[in-house]
C-alpha cells in the first residue's frame, strides 16, 4: 500500500486532466449513445460502491472506468438531446470550462477581499444579465445556488421591509405580530411556501388567490383576499407573481399585479425562474411589461441559459433591505475595505459562497447576446412545430396554452371518456415512451386532470429530435390503442 501525501505534481495533473478532458468531450459527443433515463431501481448504484472508503490511493484509471461503468451508465442525462422533462436545463462546453477552472481557484467569495474579482465579477455579470434581459437599472443582483434559494430572501427583505423589528425580536412568543401574508396562486412552486417554512412564517401565510382559464392569477381575486386580510388585521406582506409557471409555464398580469402592490405598498415578487431569459427577446418583451415595477425578480440562467448548475440571480430594487436583513459581520471578517466594497456574506444566510460568476462571463464571451437569443428562438421556434404537431393530431389534445417552450398536451381517445381511465392511458404512454431510452418526458396535473409535458430548451437539441419524439409518441400511443381495443 502506497500513501500520497500530497496533492497531484503538475506532469500527474497535466496526464490525467488531458485523459479527463477526452474523457468529457467523448461524453457530450456520444451522449445519445446512452438512455436517457437508465433503467434502474433505487439501492442498485449503491450495491456497486463499496460502504467502506479505500485506505490506499487508487489509479485514476480505475476511477474513471467506475465513472463509465457506475456512475454515467446510471445517471439521468440531463445533457441528453432527448431530455425534454421538468424544466431542462443544459450545461454548454464554455460553462463546464468555467466550472472546471472556478474549482482550480477555489476562491471562497465570502468578502471583497477573500476573492476580489470574483466579487466585482459577479457585479458586472449582474448588470450584464440586467441588460440582456431588460431589467431596469432601478434593480441590482446577487448570484444564489436556485431559485427557491434566491426567492427566500427575496422574502425576508419583504419581511425586513416592513419593519417590525424581526431582525431583533424574531417572530416566537410575540404578541404583537399581526399574521403575515403571502399571495400565490395553486399554479406558484412550492418553493414559496418552503420560504414561508424557513422563515417562520408558517403555511397559514399562504394564500392562494383564485386562476383564470389560462392559469394565471385573478388580479380581482387578489384584490379580494388582501381586501379580507386588511379587515382581519392581517399584514399584506408578498404578493409572488410568476412569469412562466411550473407546470403549465402560465403568465401573471405582472403589470396589474405591481399596479394593485405599489398602490398599496406590497412588496412584489416575480419568479421568472425558467421564462425569464426569453425577456432577452423583442417580440416576447410585452410579456415581460411590468416586471419592473416589482421589487425583485427571480431568473434562473442554469434552467435556460446554458449554465451548468446551478447559477441563479436575484434582481432587487432595494438591496440595502435585504443587507440589514442578514448583515452580521464577526470580528475577524471586518476589513478596511468594509464602507467601499461589495461583501456578498452581508446579502444572505450563507458566508462561504462559490465563484459562479465565471460560468456567465465564459457564456456571454463565448456566444455574445446575439447568439444566445437565437438559440433560445431556436427552442421557440421548436415549441411551435411541436404544438402545431399536437393540434393537428388525431390522438392528442393540447392542455394549456404555448407560451414559451413547454407544451402541455394528453392523448384522448374517442371511446374513452373516464377521467381515470385516460390518466392511466397517458401514465402508460410516458412510461412507454421513456422506457425507450430515446427521450424523457414527465407529468403534471392541470385542473385535476393527468397531463404531459413536453420541454424544448436542451442546447443539444436539434428539429431531428423533436421529429424522433414525435415518432416515438405516435409509435407508443398505437401500440397502446392497438393493445387495449381502444377507439381505432
Ligand atoms: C417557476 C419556478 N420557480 C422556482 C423553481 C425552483 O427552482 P430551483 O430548483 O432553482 O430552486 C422552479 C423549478 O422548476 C420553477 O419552475
Amino acid at each position: 500500500m502506497t500513501l500520497k501525501p500530497k496533492d497531484m505534481n503538475k506532469e500527474e495533473f497535466i496526464k490525467l486532466g488531458y485523459q479527463f478532458v477526452d474523457w468529457i468531450a467523448d461524453y457530450l459527443d456520444n451522449i445519445e449513445d446512452y438512455d436517457v433515463l437508465p433503467n434502474i431501481e433505487p439501492g442498485d448504484i449503491k450495491k456497486e460502491i463499496p460502504p467502506n472508503p479505500p485506505k490506499g490511493n487508487d489509479n485514476f484509471n480505475n476511477i474513471l472506468k467506475d465513472v463509465d461503468e457506475k456512475i454515467a451508465k446510471n445517471l439521468t442525462h440531463w445533457n441528453h438531446p432527448g431530455f425534454m422533462a421538468y424544466f431542462s436545463s443544459t450545461s454548454s462546453g464554455p460553462g463546464i470550462l468555467a466550472e472546471f477552472l472556478s474549482a482550480a481557484f477555489n476562491v471562497n467569495g465570502m468578502v471583497w477581499k477573500s476573492a476580489p474579482a470574483s466579487v466585482e465579477l459577479e457585479e458586472r455579470m449582474i448588470e450584464w444579465l440586467r441588460e440582456f434581459l431588460n431589467i431596469s437599472n432601478d434593480f441590482t443582483g446577487i448570484i444564489y445556488d436556485t431559485a427557491s434559494v434566491s426567492t427566500m430572501h427575496a422574502i425576508a427583505a419583504a419581511r425586513e421591509s416592513i419593519n417590525l423589528e424581526i431582525r431583533n425580536k424574531g417572530m416566537s412568543g410575540r404578541n404583537d405580530l399581526p399574521l403575515l401574508k403571502i399571495y400565490i396562486t395553486d399554479q406558484t412552486h412550492s418553493s414559496i411556501e418552503k420560504a414561508a417554512l424557513t422563515l417562520g412564517l408558517g403555511l397559514q401565510s399562504i394564500t392562494k388567490v383564485k386562476t383564470n382559464s389560462n392559469f394565471s392569477m385573478n388580479t380581482a381575486e387578489l384584490e379580494k383576499e388582501v381586501k379580507t386580510d386588511l379587515a382581519k388585521g392581517n399584514i399584506p406582506l408578498c404578493v409572488v407573481a410568476t412569469i412562466g409557471t411550473t407546470s403549465s409555464t402560465a403568465i401573471d398580469p405582472v403589470n396589474e399585479i405591481a399596479e394593485f402592490c405599489n398602490k398599496n405598498n406590497i412588496w412584489l415578487h416575480v419568479d421568472s425562474a425558467y421564462a425569464g431569459v426569453i425577456s432577452s427577446i423583442d417580440e416576447y418583451k410585452n410579456i415581460f411589461e411590468g416586471w419592473n415595477k416589482a421589487d425583485s425578480i427571480v431568473v434562473n440562467p442554469h434552467k435556460w441559459l446554458f449554465v451548468p448548475i446551478d447559477l441563479s440571480s436575484l434582481f432587487i430594487k432595494k438591496p440595502e433591505i435585504l443587507k440589514r436583513a442578514f448583515s452580521l459581520i464577526p470580528e475577524y471578517l471586518k476589513t478596511e475595505v468594509d464602507e467601499i466594497a461589495v461583501n456578498y456574506m452581508d446579502y444572505g444566510i450563507q458566508l462561504g459562497r462559490r465563484f459562479r460568476s465565471l460560468k456567465l462571463w465564459f457564456i456571454f464571451r463565448y456566444y455574445g447576446t446575439e447568439g444566445l437569443r437565437e438559440i433560445l428562438k431556436h427552442h421557440l421556434q421548436l415549441a411551435k412545430k411541436f404544438e402545431q404537431w399536437i393540434d393537428e393530431h388525431k390522438y392528442f389534445e393540447k392542455m394549456a396554452e404555448v407560451n414559451f417552450g413547454t407544451i402541455c398536451f394528453r392523448a384522448r381517445i374517442k371511446n374513452v371518456d373516464d377521467e381515470n381511465k385516460l390518466e392511466l392511458l397517458n401514465k402508460k404512454l410516458m412510461d412507454e415512451v421513456n422506457h425507450t431510452g430515446k427521450i424523457f418526458i414527465t407529468h403534471t396535473k392541470l385542473n385535476g386532470k393527468f397531463v404531459l409535458r413536453l420541454v424544448l430548451s436542451g442546447i443539444r437539441t436539434e428539429e431531428k429530435h423533436l421529429e424522433l419524439a414525435e415518432n416515438i409518441l405516435d409509435e407508443q400511443l398505437n401500440k397502446l390503442i392497438k393493445g387495449q381495443a381502444l377507439d381505432g
